[in-house]
């Protein structure tokens, strides 16, 4: 296709997230600016209102208004986090201090995601869980305690446990040091508690946290998600002429691992208009097309990207030669085996894939793809597939679209308001 224009993708998942969580957790009104409405945003501002905050309800342009409290309060039913496994672990590390009993629950997709990740180091740091289900995973009773300080090595890169941990120690006013195996995952929790006046200190490969500041109200405005622009990158990468502009979208380098190995791949993605925002950088991405090459992408950088292996594999099925995912074994236990359905679905459209072990092997070609690509609910999955739907003489059905409104409620229409013209 032909593309043009500029477009905006909804806000950023994580910060929307850490937000809503936050501001619950602070006494007085805070307000949050460009917050996502999706699915999962909305999962955990259900969740916070449960637990005693009052949360305006999630309308996109609407500014959200909380009146947050210094404690929660026990809720009276199950906490139901929906599709969303960062509600579910983030808020497990705040009720973790908190002296009453809670239980998690979630959709199908979420109630087989493991949360031993985040219950063994909240359990040594004193909470108590129980696996109601009899094993790993939703759903799951939190009794929160007085917690001790933790120095923990996380099994996992994973910002995920990593802000379970440091939640739980703000939310327990206690020192948490942790390290993260092989590469960093995003940082947003370090940088938010920081501008609260909280200690984090990175060194050594350690994050350590210390319960030095306070959360007072705050105002701030969150950035389009990269992760969203991501599958608009991806199309604009795959079209034949033309050039497109993201606008506003959340460039923290711990982010932006998607950009390198585009890059790498031959492609020329132009950063503009940046500046920093409440602690992170926002700018622009302008991108068109590119014959692209197949790269290796490494272990190290697989925590910078993780969310962006879907598309970044639809586009090595349309390179030049081989590309590497090494050590991509976290994708089993993301909202579907993505690593399983990524290399099932390319091989369904036609392309060649497969799984060796942990690292996933993507060959090129520029046959048509066609086939019915099945997303088990996962709306990454959804979206990238859909992305290559857009070359020509494609012929790619997705099962189920409607799941990209877990994180971008509007994917269709923004996908088609970047098209010109068919080419
Ligand atoms: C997220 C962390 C990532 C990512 C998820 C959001 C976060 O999970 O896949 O979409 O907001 O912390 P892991 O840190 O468990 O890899």
């Amino acid at each position: 296709m032909i593309i043009g224009g500029t477009v905006r993708v909804p806000g950023d998942k994580s910060l929307t997230h850490r937000a809503l969580l936050l501001g619950a957790l602070t006494p007085g009104v805070s307000h949050i600016g460009g917050a996502l409405t999706s699915l999962d945003a909305r999962s955990s501002a259900r969740v916070l209102r449960q637990l005693g905050a009052e949360v305006s309800a999630l309308r996109s342009e609407a500014l959200v208004v909380i009146r947050g409290r210094k404690r929660f309060r026990r809720p009276e039913h199950r906490l139901d986090c929906g599709n969303s496994g960062t509600t579910t672990r983030l808020v497990l590390g705040l009720l973790a201090a908190h002296r009453f009993a809670a239980t998690l629950t979630g959709d199908a997709s979420l109630r087989r995601r493991p949360m031993r990740r985040v219950t063994v180091p909240l359990g040594a740091m004193g909470a108590r869980f129980t696996e109601l289900a009899g094993r790993d995973g939703l759903p799951l009773e939190v009794r929160g305690a007085p917690l001790a300080p933790l120095r923990y090595e996380l099994p996992v890169s994973s910002a995920q446990i990593k802000s379970a941990l440091l939640f739980a120690g703000l939310a327990g006013g206690v020192s948490v040091s942790l390290r993260e195996p092989h590469g960093r995952s995003r940082d947003h929790t370090e940088r938010l508690l920081r501008a609260f006046g909280y200690r984090v200190d990175e060194r050594d490969g350690w994050v350590e946290f210390a319960p030095t500041g306070r959360l007072e109200p705050f105002s701030m405005q969150v950035p389009g998600d990269p992760s969203s622009a991501a599958f608009i990158v991806g199309a604009a990468v795959l079209a034949q002429r033309g050039e497109v502009r993201i606008a506003g979208v959340g460039l923290n380098p711990t982010r932006t691992g998607f950009l390198d190995v585009l890059r790498r791949m031959g492609a020329q993605p132009v950063v503009d208009n940046v500046e920093t925002r409440y602690g992170e950088p926002v700018g622009d991405l302008v991108v068109g097309p590119a014959a692209l090459r197949g790269t290796e992408v490494g272990a190290g950088e697989i925590p910078g990207l993780i969310d962006e292996i879907p598309m970044l594999a639809v586009l090595a099925s349309r390179a030049a030669g081989t590309t590497t995912f090494r050590q991509v074994g976290e994708l089993r236990v993301k909202e579907s085996d993505r690593l399983g359905l990524i290399a099932a679905n390319l091989r369904t459209v036609g392309a060649r894939a497969e799984v060796v072990g942990d690292d996933l092997h993507v060959e090129g070609g520029d046959e048509p793809s066609r086939g019915r690509v099945r997303t088990a609910g996962d709306h990454r999955l959804a979206m990238a597939f859909a992305v290559l739907g857009t070359l020509p003489g494609a012929r790619v059905s997705v099962d189920d679209m409607a799941c990209a409104a877990v994180s971008f409620p509007d994917f269709r229409a923004t996908l088609r308001s970047i098209r010109r013209r068919a080419g």
